[in-house]
């Protein structure tokens, strides 16, 4: 199947689903704190997604994910599974969500710092969210989706981090997870032309140490094979007739983006 380009009802339906997607990680930030276990996230999660939002949670049995989130802790690069880990001070982790709205799909995420961190882990964690942002940056129609993976990259790659090759960000809608598939690295000018209408997903993995990785015997939690700390984020992004509109935005972001660019 080939790229789809989203109709105005689409894009109203993915305006929504995004903004969902972002209220969760909102509402979560007061409970992610030291003590609190994983799945205790998972379950505020969900409830939350169901009860209040009337949404569905799109990981629970996703080609057999076990919970509703996933919650990727220290050197866990992504897709952990919510379970008894108590998330610790100095811990950093990421929190990623999906809802489905209506038939539509929402996806982000973002890092959570447990109480005091090492200035490594800071850095790290702000620079993944940089590279993310100048990837975006690059979107407009006529764009390649090259020059978004080669700003992620020269950002990580310039502080001594690397790029996560094995994951990439991807097209959503009806479907969690189409085409096209958006790398983290690449070169200005390759890949697929970008076109008005179509809403991907860009969501880099950067470690401190090397990028190779190795997924747990749960068969889904990917780990740094280096036991190096890893960061990523998330956005869902529509491309517009001149450049782009960030879907799932939080109000804490609002000063990190150029105004025009916020989801209307
Ligand atoms: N939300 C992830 C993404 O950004 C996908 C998670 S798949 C799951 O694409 F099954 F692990 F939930
Ligand atoms: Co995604
Ligand atoms: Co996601």
């Amino acid at each position: 199947m080939s790229v789809l380009i989203k109709t105005s009802a689409e894009i109203e339906k993915m305006r929504i689903a995004g903004r969902l997607a972002a209220e969760v990680l909102e509402m979560l930030e007061p409970y992610v704190l030291p003590g609190v276990t994983t799945e205790e996230l998972d379950r505020i999660c969900h409830d939350y997604i169901v009860g209040t939002q009337k949404a569905i949670p799109a990981p629970l049995n996703y080609r057999g994910f076990p919970k509703s989130i996933c919650t990727s802790v220290n050197h866990q690069i992504c897709h952990g599974i919510p379970g008894a880990k108590v998330l610790k001070q100095g811990d950093i982790v990421n929190i990623d969500i999906t809802v489905i709205k209506d038939g539509f799909h929402g996806d982000t995420s973002k890092m959570f710092l447990i109480g005091e961190t090492s200035i490594r882990a800071k850095r790290l964690v702000a620079i993944a969210q940089e590279a993310m942002f100048l990837g975006i940056e690059q979107i407009r129609p006529g764009a390649h989706l090259g020059d978004i993976g080669h700003a992620i990259q020269r950002h990580a790659e310039s502080n001594s981090y690397s790029v996560v090759q094995e994951f990439c960000g991807h097209g959503i809608g009806r479907n969690f997870h189409e085409e096209p598939q958006v790398l983290h690295y690449g070169q200005p000018g390759q890949g697929l032309e970008i076109r008005e209408g179509m809403i991907f997903t860009v969501e880099p993995m950067i470690n401190l140490g090397k990028r190779h990785l190795r997924i747990l015997p749960d068969g889904w939690t990917a780990v740094t094979r280096d036991h190096s700390l890893s960061a990523q984020w998330e956005h869902m992004v529509l491309v517009t007739a001149d450049g782009y509109e960030i879907l799932t935005l939080r109000q804490e972001e609002l000063q990190k983006v150029k105004p025009d660019t916020r989801a209307q």
